[in-house]
C-alpha cells in the first residue's frame, strides 16, 4: 500500500520515515519546498547515523530513502491507500485541506489526522465520505516513541478503524483505541503533571528545581515538569492546556496557569528560545533544588494523586480501557509506571484520602475525586488484582 503523508514538518517527516522503514512507498506532500528539502536531508542524516551505529545496513538505509517521494501537489496522492495529515493545528485549515485531499485520492482511501487536540469528528465533517476519517496520533519523535493513539470519530466505519489499526500495529507500534474527546488519552491524563506542578510553584511551596527534583528523584519520572515544559516549549504546552480547558467546557481541573502564560508572553519558551523556567545560555547557573525529603514526598504525592485521579476518571468515562490507559502513559510519555498500576501499589484508599484532603483544604472542584475511585475504595477493589 502506498502511504501518503501530508505536512513534512517535525511529525510528518517522522511518520514518513516510519512508513518507509516498514517497506511502504511513501508520498510526502508539503506546500513549502524548503520544508521538503529539509525533511529529505534530515532523513539522510538519520540514516547515516543508524548505519554508523550498526542499527541498519547501508542497503536498508538506501531503500528507506528511495521509497519516499517528495511533492508539493495533492494530486500525487492519487494511488495512496491511506493519507496521514500532519499540517498545522488549525481546524479551519485542516477542514479545507481534507476536503481538497478527498478529491485527490481513491474512494476508499483512509484519511487520518495526526492532530493532538482537535476533534476527529469535526475534521471528518469536511469530507463527502466521512466514514474514511480516523485519528492516528503519533508521539514526537515518531520513529522512536512506540505509542500511537487511534481514534474513531462518530462517522468512522469499522472497516476504516480496523484497517488503520492493523496497519499501524504492523509497523511495530503500540496502538491504543481512544474516544474522540479532548486530548485523547495522553494529553488529557498528563495535564496535572504540568498544571499541579505550576500550582505548587504559584503557592510558593517550592521552586522549579525542587519540584523537578521531587518528581525525578522520588517519583522516578525521567524529566521534571518544568524541564519537560521547557523542552516541549511553553507556548506549545500552554496552547494544548488552553485547548483542553476550553474543550472541556472550562472544567477547573484543566485550568491553565498564569505563570505559564506570562512565561510564554515574555518569550521564555524554554530550550528553543534559550530561556524558560531555566536558563539555557552558556555558563548559566541555575538554582539547585532544596533536597528536603519530606517536602519532596509531599510535592510528589500531590502531583501523583492528581495524575492518578485523571487516569481513573478517563477509565470511568470510557476514554480507554485500563490496559490502554496505562500503556499510553508508559509508551507515549515514558512514565515510569502505568498510573492505574501505581494506584494499586499506593493503595486506592491512600489516593482517595490525599485527594479528599486537598479538596477540603482548597474547596476547589479541581481536586474532586473521580466517582470510580470512590466506588472502588468502597468495594475494596483494585485495578489489576
Ligand atoms: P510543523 O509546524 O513542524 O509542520 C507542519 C507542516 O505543515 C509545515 O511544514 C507546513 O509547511 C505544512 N503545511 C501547512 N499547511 C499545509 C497545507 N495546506 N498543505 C500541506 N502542508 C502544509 O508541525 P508538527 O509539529 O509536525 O505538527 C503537525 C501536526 O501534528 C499538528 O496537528 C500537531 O498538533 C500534531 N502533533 C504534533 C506533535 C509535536 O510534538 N510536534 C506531537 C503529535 C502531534
Amino acid at each position: 500500500m502506498i502511504v501518503g503523508v501530508l505536512g513534512g514538518g517535525t511529525m510528518g517527516a517522522g511518520i514518513a520515515q516510519v512508513a518507509s522503514q516498514n517497506g511502504h512507498n511513501v508520498v510526502l506532500v508539503d506546500i513549502n519546498a524548503a520544508v521538503l528539502e529539509r525533511s529529505r536531508s534530515q532523513l539522510q542524516k538519520i540514516m547515516i547515523r543508524l548505519v554508523t551505529k550498526g542499527r541498519l545496513s547501508r542497503e536498508e538505509a538506501d531503500l528507506t530513502e528511495s521509497r519516499i517521494t517528495y511533492s508539493q501537489s495533492l494530486s500525487d496522492f492519487s494511488e495512496c491507500g491511506i493519507v496521514i495529515e500532519a499540517i498545522l493545528e488549525d481546524i479551519e485549515i485542516k477542514k479545507q485541506v481534507f476536503s481538497e485531499l478527498e478529491n485527490n485520492v481513491p474512494e476508499n482511501t483512509i484519511l487520518a489526522s495526526n492532530t493532538s487536540s482537535l476533534s476527529i469528528a469535526s475534521v471528518g465533517a469536511a469530507l463527502k465520505n466521512p466514514s474514511n476519517i480516523v485519528g492516528i496520533h503519533f508521539f514526537n519523535p515518531a520513529p522512536l516513541m512506540p505509542l500511537v493513539e487511534i481514534t474513531p470519530a462518530v462517522q468512522t466505519s469499522n472497516e476504516t478503524l480496523d484497517k488503520a489499526k492493523s496497519l499501524i500495529d504492523g509497523w511495530g507500534k503500540v496502538t491504543v483505541l481512544c474516544k474522540d474527546t479532548p486530548g485523547f488519552i495522553v494529553n488529557r491524563v498528563a495535564r496535572p503533571f504540568y498544571g499541579e506542578a505550576l500550582r505548587i510553584y504559584e503557592e510558593g511551596v517550592a521552586d522549579f528545581a525542587t519540584i523537578d527534583w521531587a518528581m525525578t528523584a522520588i517519583g522516578g519520572f525521567r524529566m521534571g515538569p518544568f524541564t519537560l515544559m521547557d523542552y516541549i516549549g511553553n507556548d506549545v504546552n500552554y496552547a494544548v492546556t488552553e485547548t483542553v480547558f476550553t474543550a472541556f467546557y472550562y472544567d477547573p481541573r484543566y485550568k491553565p496557569s498564569f505563570t505559564q502564560k506570562r512565561y510564554s508572553e515574555a518569550g521564555y519558551l524554554g530550550r528553543k528560545s534559550g530561556k524558560g523556567y531555566y536558563d539555557y545560555s552558556e555558563n548559566a547557573s541555575n538554582p539547585a533544588p532544596k533536597e528536603d525529603l519530606a517536602l519532596g514526598k509531599q510535592i510528589c504525592n500531590r502531583i501523583l494523586v492528581m495524575l492518578i485521579n485523571e487516569a481513573i476518571d478517563a477509565l470511568f468515562l470510557n476514554i480507554g480501557t485500563k490496559e490502554s490507559i496505562d500503556l499510553a502513559m508508559t509508551k507515549g510519555v515514558n512514565y515510569p509506571k502505568g498510573l492505574l498500576r501505581w494506584a494499586d501499589e499506593l493503595g486506592l484508599d491512600f489516593v482517595l484520602l490525599k485527594l479528599e484532603e486537598l479538596f477540603v483544604e482548597y474547596g476547589e472542584d479541581r481536586y474532586r475525586p473521580s466517582p470510580l475511585l470512590r466506588r472502588m475504595v468502597k468495594n475494596g477493589e483494585t485495578f489489576f488484582g
